[in-house]
């Protein structure tokens, strides 16, 4: 999101700016190290787009998609973080051919890893804000999840514990480039639907901005 971006690019040095494809990245020194920052979009094609031009043009040593997300899982509420274990695409769906939902085809996977130190640090970087965190799988599709029963079909198929639409996408993109790849995503909104996603996205995108410059002032 802009507010995600705003809070880390003010805190870029030797600020650089291109555009790829419609998308903006803005690159530098974030806390010492490189980094470059784009917001994707909404939705997996954008992400995905934008997932593959930051490998191919900067060849980074690993993504981190962050972001909002909806809560499937009891345990999480509004403002807390998820982080993800696997990345899942829930609108996946080749079924009437006799695969599992959610497979992907090619890759013959419905889970797609995720970097488990980095995945690590980042729970632990939670830990020491004080912030709740829980480690997942993440699940991705081009629908604003907020309809109950859909809710709990996506957790049951994948035990998955929070739905958002870009992360299985950059995940997928990052799998097959040999790219380390982590998902961090703080919770919008739960039983609320769409009312808590107007009312938290701002705070809930500002807390996985917050987490995200710990990471990077840390990181070696
Ligand atoms: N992003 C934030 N909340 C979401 C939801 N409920 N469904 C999909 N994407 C989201």
């Amino acid at each position: 999101m802009d507010l995600e971006i705003e809070r880390l690019e003010s805190r870029l040095a030797e600020r650089w700016e291109e555009q790829i494809s419609g998308v903006r990245f803005t690159g530098g020194k974030l806390f010492g190290k490189d980094a470059v920052l784009a917001v994707c979009g909404i939705g997996k094609t954008f992400a995905a787009l934008c997932a593959e031009a930051m490998i191919l043009r900067y060849a980074p040593d690993a993504v981190i998609n962050t972001g909002v997300a909806g809560a499937l899982d009891g345990e999480l509420s509004v403002g807390d973080m998820a982080v993800g274990s696997a990345a899942v695409c829930h609108d996946m769906d080749t079924s009437p051919l006799g695969d599992p939902i959610g497979w992907i085809s090619g890759l013959n996977t419905v889970r797609i890893p995720l970097d488990v130190p980095m995945s690590e640090e980042l729970l632990d970087i939670c830990e020491r804000l004080g912030v709740r965190a829980k480690r997942g799988v993440i699940a991705s599709g081009d629908q604003f999840v907020c309809e109950n029963g859909r809710k709990r079909e996506i957790r049951e198929n994948f035990s998955a514990i929070a739905c958002e639409m870009e992360g299985q996408a950059i995940a997928q993109v990052c799998f097959v480039n040999k790219t380390p790849c982590a998902i961090l995503r703080c919770i919008s909104d739960g039983a609320g639907g769409a009312m808590d996603y107007e009312s938290f996205k701002k705070l809930a995108a500002d807390n996985s901005a917050k987490v995200l410059c710990a990471y990077f002032e840390n990181a070696r």
